[in-house]
């Protein structure tokens, strides 16, 4: 691709087209003058033959002609004109030819008959140079014999006329040519000026001023869709910007707390000798630390993954009652520990990945675990409907507050830190639930009201888009 701007492409284009208009005109308007010109040369022509042919009719011409026939000669008064008289097979009584012009062998229009433009000759010579003949008979006053009359002429000064006028219009169209050319450069730069705007605008925007938008007063209708569009963009980029540096502030913090007790507690044991239970029992803490580490990277990485919109799942029919179950064991323990009891209910089938549909759910279970009121029951219900299926997780605990509702998806999102277990957690169980949910282009919904939470996923029955 030639990196020619458009301004010079649009000049260029507009020097062309103008020049090929111009010259089409110009050589309409030169073929028309030249029909003319031919037209009237052989008209007069004509009618240089039919005067000679009346004169002959006289009794004393054919004298004057023996006689002073340079009366004739000068009656050309050109030196492009040709006149040849004489009598058939005879030598000519007079011919006049300053150009030398080898004349052409032609039938003559018979002397009764009129004389028409259909009697003129056309020729060209050696050189190009038009050339045009009549030749015609006369009476004269000898009725036995009849005059034969050619008379021609060169159209060297026609031809040099023409030749002028073209050049002139050529002249002409490639001058106008030319300016236009540069009147197209200047407006089209002058019209491509808010574009330049646009691009200067652009350049300057950076990391540091997303928040600038670029001005659209001003802007022609064809580049206001665009600044638009363009500052929509920043609008998402600005959004998209300041939720990656929270998850980014977020994450270090989260990682800030795990590392700073490794830090601590080794630098403490470090300090003296201290005994084999001692280190023991740093050892296990520290591997608690680790493992949570551990975990939250593990997590981070499987977020980063799952956002990725290619990643392909392996979804399987299963029974949903089955998977459940299998869950409940899981965390049977778990929620025993804390005076809960986990109540399965519901039948049908899911379309969904099995290791996925596990993950979700057991974050779930964990949250309601987690936050649910001692000595109360965990639900987990399956519902199957035309569409898919819904799988429900529900719990009495703390009323989640309607602000935070909408945000406990979003990774690092705690609804309260300082609440009971925040220690453990993360924040990022429930943005792996709305990711999964994702990738089956299922959906997710969070009810919380008078201490019952209740989690709402969605797998629909067709592996749709
Ligand atoms: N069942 C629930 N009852 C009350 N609050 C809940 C419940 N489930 C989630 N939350 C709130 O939503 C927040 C986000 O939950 P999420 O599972 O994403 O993170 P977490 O449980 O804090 O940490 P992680 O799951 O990574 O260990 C929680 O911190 C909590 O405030
Ligand atoms: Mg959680």
């Amino acid at each position: 691709m030639s990196r020619y701007s458009l301004t010079f492409r649009l000049a260029l284009l507009f020097a062309s087209l103008s020049f090929v208009v111009l010259a089409t005109v110009g050589i309409a308007l030169y073929r028309g003058l030249e029909a003319q010109l031919i037209l009237r040369d052989d008209a007069a022509l004509v009618t240089r033959v039919d005067h000679i042919r009346i004169l002959l009719q006289d009794a004393d011409v054919l004298e004057l002609i023996r006689d002073k026939p340079h009366i004739f000669e000068n009656m050309l008064g050109n030196n492009e004109a040709l006149l040849q008289l004489k009598f058939a097979g005879k030598a000519p009584l007079i011919e006049v030819n300053p150009g030398h012009v080898r004349i052409p062998e032609l039938i003559p229009v018979s002397a009764g008959k009129a004389l028409s433009l259909t009697a003129v000759h056309h020729t060209q010579e050696a050189d190009g140079t038009p050339f045009i003949a009549v030749a015609a008979s006369a009476r004269t006053m000898d009725p036995q014999r009849d005059l034969i009359i050619v008379s021609g002429r060169q159209m060297t000064e026609r031809t040099r006329l023409l030749a002028a006028y073209r050049d002139q219009i050529l002249l002409f169209a490639f001058g106008a040519a030319v300016l236009i050319a540069l009147a197209a450069f200047l407006l089209v730069r002058r019209a491509l000026g808010p574009l330049r705007r646009l691009a200067a605008e652009t350049d300057s925007i950076n990391i540091k001023n997303l928040s600038s938008r670029i001005d659209n007063s001003g802007m022609p209708d064809e580049l206001a869709p665009l600044v638009d569009s363009f500052n929509a963009m920043l609008d998402r980029l600005v959004t998209g910007f300041a939720q990656l540096s929270q998850v980014s502030a977020d994450m270090a913090h989260d990682l800030r707390t795990p590392i700073g007790n490794l830090l601590g507690q080794t630098e403490v044991a470090l300090n003296q000798r201290r005994g084999v239970e001692y280190y023991e029992k740093l050892l296990g803490s520290n591997f608690e630390e680790l493992q949570r580490l551990s975990k939250m990277t593990d997590n981070m990485l499987f977020l980063a993954r799952a956002e990725n919109a290619e990643t392909a799942i392996d979804r399987k029919i299963l029974n949903v009652f089955d998977e459940l179950q299998r869950i409940g064991d899981y965390f049977e323990g778990l929620a025993t520990e804390r005076d809960l009891r986990l109540t399965i209910s519901g039948n049908g089938t899911v379309l969904a990945d099995p290791m996925l549909l596990q993950r979700a759910m057991a974050n779930l279970i964990a949250n309601a675990i987690r936050y649910a009121d001692p000595d109360t029951d965990i639900l987990l219900v399956s519902e199957q409907h035309r569409g898919g299926t819904t799988l429900t997780v529900e719990n009495c605990g703390p009323t989640i507050e309607e602000a935070h509702l909408t945000r406990i998806f979003d990774r690092f999102y705690r609804a309260d830190a300082a609440r009971r277990g925040s220690a453990e957690a993360s924040g990022l169980g429930l943005s792996i639930v709305r990711s999964i949910m994702m990738l089956h282009h299922g959906s997710y919904k969070v009810t919380s009201r008078e201490g019952k939470t209740r989690f709402t996923l969605e797998f629909p029955l067709k592996a749709s888009k």
